[in-house]
């Protein structure tokens, strides 16, 4: 490389990253193939439009490669193109969710006055159908299910559930009574920093009971759906979003599916990405999602999101064997949210963090439900075996790293 600068900050980076255990839920490894084409010529290229509907000349292969993207995508979560359309441009899972937004729920956020609007299934009515169901950032959610910082709670309103306070876990029950009375747009299910599985069905049967439309944000456990070890959301959704580089191992890079039938809402999202949101899509990117799309389908990534979850139930009972209190009481994913500080007994999310990252062990901080700490010092920390399982980590590497942990906290 001519540029010596960023040259020496990527090989800096690179010796990181191999020198820590990397238990970011959110972070995997993608294969030398993926880097490759992400760093290939293909970034060079314009293709503002859809394959065959290009606004630039010269996309006859740019077509080939964003085809072959759906394709693939289409087979690694088992869906028919009769059934499902698949956009593959979003940049990232946050515009992802936005355009879903865009298409579906009429404007009407808390900054605006309250006035007569037009629901999406012609209704009017006041701001009752532009808002959001999402799980509360505080209980596992994701900024853009809603929250008031995000543009998805600035220019929709967010009607915020949680988990049941004794079982931490999603309560149906409750969630359904929010809906009818709230009467959201949209509903979203899928979190970030929920370990257990969802129950799609209960989902698909409050937003039926509301009349709303039901996404499932997949952008954590993607790959495990795709590995056969989590639950399809396909089979109840309307909409589902997913971001590529988390469980699926992909480059950055998000997709969103939408159910086909005569509601045709997928013309309605394919336009909210382009022109709505964005321009040229990102065809390096795209290509990459086509190569990890093809990986996710092997044999050997089904046994990789196995081990991913058995890794997990491991560090999470180890954990929880050396007095460290697991949130939900477990995990059915690659995900376990641990309460370090239980009730001033243990320590802080954010000193648990730092001195784990002194001992080379990588983390979040994260809120637990119903935290009695404030948001940027919580009561937790969030681990994911995503990453450890694609260099090879296994149940005794688990039970070693738990030690470790034990250890560094208490020290
Ligand atoms: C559930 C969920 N949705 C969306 C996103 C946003 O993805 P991105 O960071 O690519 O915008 C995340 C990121 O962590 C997430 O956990």
């Amino acid at each position: 490389m001519k540029d010596k600068e960023i040259e020496k900050l990527i090989k800096e980076e690179e010796k990181r990253q191999k020198s820590v255990i990397n238990l970011i839920a959110s972070e995997n490894y993608v294969s030398d193939d993926v880097l490759k084409t992400l760093g290939s010529k293909l970034t060079n290229k314009y293709a503002e439009g859809y394959p065959g509907k290009r606004y630039y000349g010269g996309n006859k292969v740019i077509d080939k490669i964003e085809n072959l993207c759906i394709k693939r995508a289409l087979k690694a979560f088992k869906l028919s193109p009769e059934a499902w359309h698949v956009n593959v441009q979003p940049l990232s899972g946050s515009p992802a969710n936005l355009a879903v937004y865009l298409a579906l729920v009429p404007p009407g956020g808390p900054a605006s006055a309250p006035r007569l609007r037009q629901g999406f299934d012609g209704q009017e009515g006041y701001g009752g159908q532009s808002k959001i169901m999402g799980m509360s950032l505080a209980h596992g959610g994701h900024l853009t299910h809603g929250h008031f910082v995000s543009a998805s709670g600035k220019f929709w309103t967010q009607v915020p559930y949680g988990v049941d306070k004794e079982t931490e876990v999603l309560n149906y029950k409750k969630i359904k009574e929010l809906a009818i009375k709230e009467k959201p747009a949209i509903i979203v299910a899928g979190f970030t920093a929920y370990p257990r599985i969802i129950d799609f069905k209960k989902f698909r049967e409050i937003a039926d009971a509301c009349g709303a439309y039901l996404m499932v944000d997949m952008s954590h456990f993607a790959g495990l759906v795709a590995g056969g070890v989590y639950p399809s959301p396909f089979v109840y959704a309307d909409v589902v979003t997913t971001t590529i580089h988390k469980t699926l191992r992909g480059p950055r890079s998000a997709m969103i599916f939408s159910k086909i039938d005569e509601r045709e809402i997928y013309k309605k999202i394919d336009k909210a990405v382009f022109p709505g949101l964005q321009g040229g899509p990102h065809m390096n990117q795209i290509a990459a999602v086509a190569v990890a799309l093809k990986e996710a389908v092997s044999p050997a990534f089904k046994k990789y999101a196995k081990q991913v979850v058995k890794n997990a139930k491991v560090l999470a009972e180890e954990l929880k064997k050396y007095g460290w209190r697991i949130i939900s009481g477990g995990t059915d994913s690659h995900l376990i949210l641990v309460d370090v500080w239980m009730d001033g007994k243990g320590i802080t999310g954010s000193e648990a963090g730092d001195k784990l990252e002194k001992a080379g062990i990588i983390v979040n901080k994260n809120a637990i439900p119903f935290d009695t700490r404030k948001p940027f010092d919580p009561s937790g920390i969030r681990l994911g075996t995503a990453g450890e399982t694609t260099r090879g980590a296994k149940e005794k590497d688990m039970k070693k790293i738990a030690g470790r942990i034990n250890k560094i906290l208490r020290t």
